[in-house]
């Protein structure tokens, strides 16, 4: 059971404020009779509740994509920088949501953004072995040796980096990463290692879900069922590199 205010506002219509004077003014049905009384309790799992004639859905959580711009930190407030929670379409306010795992300040692409601890949890737990793949833009030119390094996994001081995939583009300066993990500036510390620095980030897809090329820097949309599933949908990202031989692999 839950307050009448509460499951609309849940539907991400209106502030709690608004819903009130809503109801108090007549606009708000709940199973076909007007109600003016706020803190009526219903059943969410049952109830029809209708305003200005509209169908009204309770829902718990919200999932975003947000294609994050550069100078954006990735918190909930910050206060000497932008946050990205600042990026997020007012009528989402009521959700609080935060983004799931950061991308560093200068590193732009997809960020999810959700009220759900659960499946911010899942997420980020390296255990799921969900990859994030990332483009960089490298000092120097990346070599075949700098593929095996990373396939190999990379000893940090507080943790082990899981076997990631190098794949180097074209421009042997250009590459594509996939981690199992978000360590802080994980991407970049990995990049040190093979003796390159980072010089542009940017992330491209998280499990199988990519960024959606046509949300400019800044924008922000929800993410539909199919996209949801497709974050935890894994892919053999190992499966054209069959050719490197090392017992660390055969888990892959
Ligand atoms: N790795 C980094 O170094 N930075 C990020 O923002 C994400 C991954």
């Amino acid at each position: 059971m839950i307050r009448l205010d509460k499951y609309i506002a849940h539907s991400g219509i209106e502030s709690r404020r608004e819903i009130k004077k809503l109801i108090r003014s007549g606009f708000v049905t709940v199973n076909g009779e007007t109600v003016t009384d706020s803190g009526m309790r219903i059943d969410e799992d049952t109830v029809r509740v209708c305003m200005d004639g509209q169908r009204v859905y309770y829902r718990q959580y919200v999932y975003l994509m947000l294609n994050k711009p550069a100078g954006y930190v990735s918190a909930r407030e910050d206060r000497h920088y932008p946050f990205v929670t600042e990026l997020v379409p007012e009528e989402y306010d009521y959700y609080k949501v935060y983004p799931v795992g950061r991308l560093d300040i200068n590193t732009e692409g997809l960020l999810i953004l959700t009220n759900d601890g659960a499946f911010a949890h899942n997420l980020t737990s390296p255990d799921k072995n969900v990859y994030k793949k990332y483009f960089a833009r490298l000092s120097r030119p990346a070599e075949d040796a700098d593929i095996a390094a990373f396939r190999a996994g990379m000893e940090f001081k507080e943790f082990t980096a899981k076997p990631a995939k190098l794949e180097i583009l074209a421009d042997p300066r250009e590459v594509y990463v996939y981690i199992a993990e978000g360590k802080f500036h994980q991407v970049k510390r990995m990049c040190d290692r093979i003796g390159k620095s980072v010089e542009y980030l940017k992330r491209v897809k998280i499990g199988s879900l990519e960024l959606d090329e046509s949300l400019e820097p800044g924008g922000v949309r929800e993410l539909t069922d199919e996209e949801l599933k497709m974050v935890f949908a894994c892919e053999d990202i190992f499966s054209d590199q069959k050719n490197i031989r090392d017992e660390n692999f055969s888990g892959l």
